[in-house]
């Protein structure tokens, strides 16, 4: 098998194209993978949550994420937004958890399946995040955990970043918090293939006046053995991660 970090690469204008997920994912193993709970989000949890179970926690771009049960197991009602079915079933399957499909229609009148777990609280929606909306969500949520779906955004075009942006913090409680992970290249700018760069200022541009930006901690890609092979042809970089909190 090919190294993900140069079919990334290759196809960083088409990153935005369903197909390019369904060949990472029937490819077997992506990189980005990581088979196990977020160090970071484990070390920030209580400030994360407030100290608070039953918290209602987002993970756009969710993958198979390991995140996403330990997050549940500790109380919280965690839902994940993935568009491949192929990752939402080979999260239930390998973490032998049994699920129930439901439907949620979207105001453009579209169909939209949920994988509800059955022993946990816990579910997958399967769709495009720029298609997430109250309809399939209904209530907002007090937390979101991005790891690894900003930074593949950032990769898109601007336009498509505010769009992001404005999806999470439309979906966020008043005093919600959104936790997230940024790349930064050590150049100060986007430079060939690696292009998924986003500095602070940047962030808070987006983010706006209705926002304040907290930097957490700033750490090195070599302490994510997934995020470092998957990204391995640009690795002079290092990763920050922020709450973004609504005024
Ligand atoms: C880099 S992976 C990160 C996965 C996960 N956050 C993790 O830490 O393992 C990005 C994931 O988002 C999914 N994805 C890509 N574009 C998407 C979109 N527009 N809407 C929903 N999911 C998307 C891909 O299929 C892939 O599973």
């Amino acid at each position: 098998m090919q190294p993900t970090s140069s079919r990334l690469a290759g196809k960083i204008l088409k990153l935005e194209r369903k197909e390019t997920w369904e060949t990472e994912w029937n490819d077997g193993n992506p990189a980005w993978h990581r088979k196990y709970v977020s160090p970071m989000l484990i070390k920030h949890y209580d400030e994360f949550t407030s100290g608070r179970r039953n918290r209602r926690i987002l993970v756009p771009l969710c993958g198979k994420s390991l995140d996403m049960i330990w997050l549940a197991d500790q109380g919280h009602t965690v839902v994940g937004v993935e568009m491949i079915r192929k990752a939402i079933e080979t999260f239930f399957e390998e973490n032998k958890l049994l699920y129930d499909v439901n439907t949620a229609q979207t105001s453009a009148g579209g169909t939209i399946n949920l994988f509800k777990a059955k022993n946990k609280d816990l579910t997958l929606i399967e769709c495009n995040i720029f298609d997430l909306s109250r309809e399939v969500y209904h209530n907002k949520f007090d937390c979101i955990w991005d790891r690894g779906a900003c930074t593949v955004i950032t990769m898109m075009d601007e336009a498509r970043l505010k769009q992001y942006v404005d999806v999470l913090l439309s979906s966020l409680q008043s005093d919600g918090r959104y936790f997230v992970m940024t790349f930064r290249h050590e150049s100060g700018k986007n430079e060939g293939e690696w292009i998924s760069h986003l500095p602070e200022d940047k962030l808070l541009e987006l983010c706006g006046d209705r926002c304040k930006v907290e930097l957490v901690e700033q750490d090195d890609i070599k302490n994510d053995p997934a995020l470092l092979e998957a990204y391995a042809t640009a690795p002079q970089h290092s990763i920050f991660y922020y709450f973004v909190t609504l005024k």
